[in-house]
């Protein structure tokens, strides 16, 4: 059968009236396929749009890491920012948007890989295309050259100790000292293999390699350089996936609390954003996790020339901060998880602090806490939508509120 697409999904795949749901195709497109559920299957592009490239990267057709490669960036681009404004505008929002601020390829320097044995060897890469098989990617065009030269290491590692029932999930970090390696869902360690995979670190110079949280090998701190602070995350631990596009989300953050003097950092992780701010603000940095507070803290004290910064280890889910407790701050910033921060907002509301630096990696969930800031009085000044996945569906953005004059 022969259909037309009408839009693109939210997993970037091509919707045809039904709704058919085409992977890889682009709207306007004439697909023909076999129809399968309400799926069209093996497609045929009929009429292709001027918007569609041949993939940078051979592994794109089978790979699951990249939804979008068949589309030229300019489209993209306009994809995405057009999906922070449809979130807004679901909730009543009509917000200014800046040009979005796209990672560069080759600059993922944070993945989680897929290591597996298979009957002729072992295979690392990313999971293949809604499937359980791992895709193998000698030329991944997503991932900076220092992880890219990480596989046959990582190839070594499975081989150890993957297995071929289940795959290692293989979190690679890039550090100031080398590769910070976390692997889950391997063999459990006896000598044996604590001292193989221990000589394998240093043979192959790991900052760090941790299993299962514990860390069994460590050359140097896997650092990482947040402001003027250098922090060394724990195992696995959440910091955001390239430099240029972290580099865009403190520009904005910075931007937004610039004139503040005593900050909160509300959901502060490792301190990506808690740090920059203590070299003019004093900051307090609120997060679940003691250990990434505690990571946070030896920075801030190893570094010179900061204001002060205290941290507080909360479920701001559960306990957010009160407005009571917020009172004494000039502004905060804001990042939570993709389920949004409702409890907490609702805290900001009664607050009313001067400004907001919002941090969002889903765009539904931001627009539906922004409706609860505006109203309450509070404005929207500018979203900065941000794409640090590269050629995946994921949206992120950083947003400004202030307190609109009375
Ligand atoms: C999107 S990350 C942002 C971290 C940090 N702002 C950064 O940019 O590196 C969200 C953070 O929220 C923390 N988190 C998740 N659930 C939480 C909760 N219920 N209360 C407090 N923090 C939570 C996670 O540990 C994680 O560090």
């Amino acid at each position: 059968m022969q259909v037309t697409i009408t839009r693109l999904g939210h997993q970037g795949d091509g919707i045809a009236e039904g709704p058919i749901y085409v992977p890889g195709a682009l709207p306007g497109e004439v697909v023909e396929g076999q129809l399968s559920g309400d799926v069209l299957t093996a497609p045929r592009i009929v009429t292709p749009v001027a918007a569609r490239v041949r993939p940078p990267c051979p592994h794109a057709r089978a790979c699951g890491g990249c939804a979008l490669q068949h589309a030229e960036d300019a489209f993209v681009a306009a994809w995405k920012t057009e999906i922070t404004r449809a979130a807004l505008a679901a909730q009543g929002i009509e917000a200014r948007l800046r040009p979005i601020v796209t990672s560069p390829a080759r600059s993922r320097r944070r993945a989680v890989l897929a290591g597996k044995r298979t009957k002729k060897g072992v295979i690392v890469g990313f999971h293949g295309r809604a499937s359980d098989t791992v895709v193998p990617i000698p030329d991944c065009h997503l991932l900076h050259p220092d992880l890219m030269a990480l596989l046959p290491p990582l190839e070594e590692v499975t081989a150890l100790a993957g297995s071929r029932k289940g795959a290692l999930a293989i979190t690679v970090t890039r550090s100031l000292a080398g590769a910070d390696v976390a692997v889950s869902g391997g063999k459990a360690l006896d000598l044996d293999l604590r001292m193989a995979l221990a000589a394998l670190a240093d043979r192959h110079r790991f900052a760090r390699l941790s299993w299962e949280d514990e860390v069994i090998a460590q050359a140097a701190p896997p650092e990482q350089a947040l402001g003027a602070a250098r922090v060394a995350p724990p195992p696995g631990a959440f910091l955001q996936a390239t430099e240029a596009g972290e580099a865009a989300l403190i520009s904005a953050v910075s931007e937004t609390i610039s004139s503040a003097k005593q900050v909160v950092d509300l959901f502060a992780g490792c301190g990506t954003f808690t740090l920059p701010a203590a070299s003019g603000a004093d900051v307090h940095a609120v997060e679940s996790s003691a250990a990434m507070l505690a990571a946070l803290d030896r920075g801030w004290r190893n570094a010179a020339g900061l204001h002060r910064v205290t941290t507080e280890a909360r479920d701001l889910f559960r306990r957010p901060l009160m407005a009571e407790e917020l009172a004494r701050f000039d502004a905060a910033i804001i990042d939570p998880p993709r389920a949004g921060a409702q409890a907490q907002v609702a805290e900001l509301a009664r607050a009313q602090l001067p400004v907001i630096a919002a941090v969002s990696c889903n765009p539904a969930t931001f627009a539906r806490d922004a409706r609860d800031l505006i109203a309450a009085g509070y404005r929207l000044d500018w979203v900065q939508p941000i794409d640090q996945f590269r050629w995946s569906p994921h949206v992120e953005l950083a947003a400004r509120f202030s307190r609109a004059a009375a």
